[in-house]
């Protein structure tokens, strides 16, 4: 506990699922969190649970997409906690099809949550980080601030139905090590998290297929399909899909201090499985 003492988190997508035990865990060891999600009902009851629990915590209402929310998000944290160190890029969905099939809404839907949202968060944030790391410097203080994004196994082997998904998660690798090169000279690690199969609502849903994701006005299908998922399981070296609070586990560790001295690393989180 307090290996985050005074720190200030901006977690996108953390009304829900891995962004969800994403900001326990941060919150938790005593970081002061930005919880972000399209609606407020999740969002809230995220911040209500971490104040509850003696943390702090604030809601920033929206989605990643709009042109105003990465500036709206990085001012939450500093009008709120005074400063900005942790920024977790893990909001998003999946919307599969086949490549024939795909139109071009379904492409650019992924390619903007996953990708261009993370990008914006990091340019809005950019400022604060390079004046704050020139006045630590002057003041001879080392400081490291921490960048996570989130991919997922699809981005690292590509999956079939998902030429998207896989391409938005793709880019989020090329970005994560870009920018451990670009903003290594202000003390940030820059590491991605690559996902294999967690349970959370965007893989397990009624054997039916009646659970639609409602996002920005589209309807999505959840879920991945029973029996595939029974499969994917049986690939799974540890024997079944992980849990959000082991998934916030590989987050955190690059968070932490330990990790100072990591930097453009990816991490697959997924019980040992490998595309
Ligand atoms: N669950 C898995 O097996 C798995 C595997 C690989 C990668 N991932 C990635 O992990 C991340 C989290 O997924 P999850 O499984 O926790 O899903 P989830 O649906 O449980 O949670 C995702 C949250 O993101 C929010 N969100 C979606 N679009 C948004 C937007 N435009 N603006 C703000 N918030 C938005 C949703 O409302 C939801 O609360 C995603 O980036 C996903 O692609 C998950």
């Amino acid at each position: 506990m307090g290996k985050l003492k005074g720190k200030v988190a901006i977690i996108s997508g953390s009304g829900r699922g891995i962004g969800q035990a994403v900001a326990y865990k941060l919150a938790q060891e005593g970081a002061s969190v930005v919880v972000n999600d399209l609606d407020a009902g999740p969002a809230e009851e995220t911040v209500a649970h971490i104040l509850a629990s003696g943390g702090q915590a604030v809601a920033c209402i929206g989605s990643v997409n709009a042109p105003d929310f990465a500036d709206r998000f990085v001012k939450t944290a500093i009008d709120n906690f005074g400063g900005l160190d942790i920024i977790i890029n893990n909001a998003g969905f999946t919307w599969d099809n086949v490549l024939q099939k795909m139109t071009d809404e379904q492409w650019y839907a992924m390619i903007d949550v996953h990708l261009t949202a993370p990008f914006r968060i990091l340019r809005a944030a950019s400022e604060f980080i390079r004046s704050a790391s020139k006045a630590e410097a002057e003041a001879g203080q080392s400081i490291h601030r921490k960048v996570v994004n989130i991919s997922s196994i699809a981005g690292v082997g590509g999956n079939a139905g998902q030429a998207n998904y896989s391409a938005a998660k793709a880019g989020v690798i090329g970005l994560t090590r870009a920018m451990s090169k670009e903003w290594g000279r202000y003390k940030v690690n820059v590491n991605c998290v690559a996902y294999g199969m967690i349970n959370t609502r965007l893989t397990n849903a009624p054997a039916d297929g009646s659970a639609v994701l409602e996002i920005e006005g589209k309807k999505i299908k959840a879920g991945v399909n029973p029996d595939l998922l029974k499969a994917m399981e049986s690939m799974i070296p540890l024997g079944r899909g992980g849990t959000p609070d082991e998934a916030a586990g590989a987050v955190a560790m690059f968070c932490y201090p330990e990790s100072d001295y990591v930097s453009g690393e990816l991490l697959v989180c997924g019980g040992g499985f490998r595309m």
